[in-house]
């Protein structure tokens, strides 16, 4: 598979077996969420799916969520990744989540996909109408620090939440700047 060939394409039912494929690797590596990478369920697929659609036009929101649109990175049929968009920012996304989520699926990571799928995200925020994107990461987060300065990122700060082991490192990418 080549890594410029991935494009981002929005959850269905088509890929059901792929994505539960995706979703029990990274169950096997301790995450249940896939990273909060979107909302998509192993138990409740179907629906989630269409959750997923509503959520990102803002229809059905839970109390308290923005409108989010969630992708696959998708090749040849094979889902390699994940990500969720936020349409805006809300206290707790202002501190922790931030605009973009993204998670590479364990069996594909280290081979491009994690720039790419950023890469690919941006555009998609650019396209949503964002002019700049929060993006946060873990300090301890090699790749993803790596991945959000290639794309431009530009620290803000770092901030340690009593709940987590490490400060959370907090970007900011100007879109406005970018061609795409
Ligand atoms: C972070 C994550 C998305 C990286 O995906 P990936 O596909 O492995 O990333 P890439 O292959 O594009 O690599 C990006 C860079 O990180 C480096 N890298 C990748 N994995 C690494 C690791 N474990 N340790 C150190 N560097 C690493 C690569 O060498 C590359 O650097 P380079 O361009 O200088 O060569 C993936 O590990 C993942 O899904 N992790 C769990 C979820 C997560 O942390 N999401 C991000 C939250 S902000």
């Amino acid at each position: 598979m080549c890594v410029e060939n991935t494009k981002l394409v929005e959850p269905t039912v088509e890929l059901k077996g792929e994505f539960l494929a995706m979703a029990n690797e990274f169950k096997a590596e301790g995450s249940d969420t896939m990273n909060g990478v979107g909302s998509i369920e192993i138990d409740n697929f179907e629906n989630s799916i269409i959750h997923a659609k509503n959520h990102s036009r803002g229809i059905d929101l839970p109390q308290g969520w923005v409108p989010a649109s969630t992708f696959w990175l998708v090749s040849n049929n094979q889902i390699v990744g994940s990500c969720n968009i936020r349409h805006q920012l809300n206290e707790f996304l202002e501190n922790y989540g931030g605009h973009v989520g993204y998670g590479i699926r364990p069996s594909q990571r280290q081979k491009g996909y994690g720039m790419r799928i950023l890469k690919l995200s941006l555009e998609k925020a650019k396209q949503l109408g964002l002019e700049r994107v929060l993006i946060t990461c873990d300090d301890d987060n090699i790749a993803s620090i790596i991945i959000i300065e290639t794309n431009g990122g530009k620290l803000e700060d770092k901030i340690m939440d009593e709940g987590h082991k490490v400060p959370t490192r907090r970007y900011w990418i100007d879109l406005r700047l970018r061609e795409t």
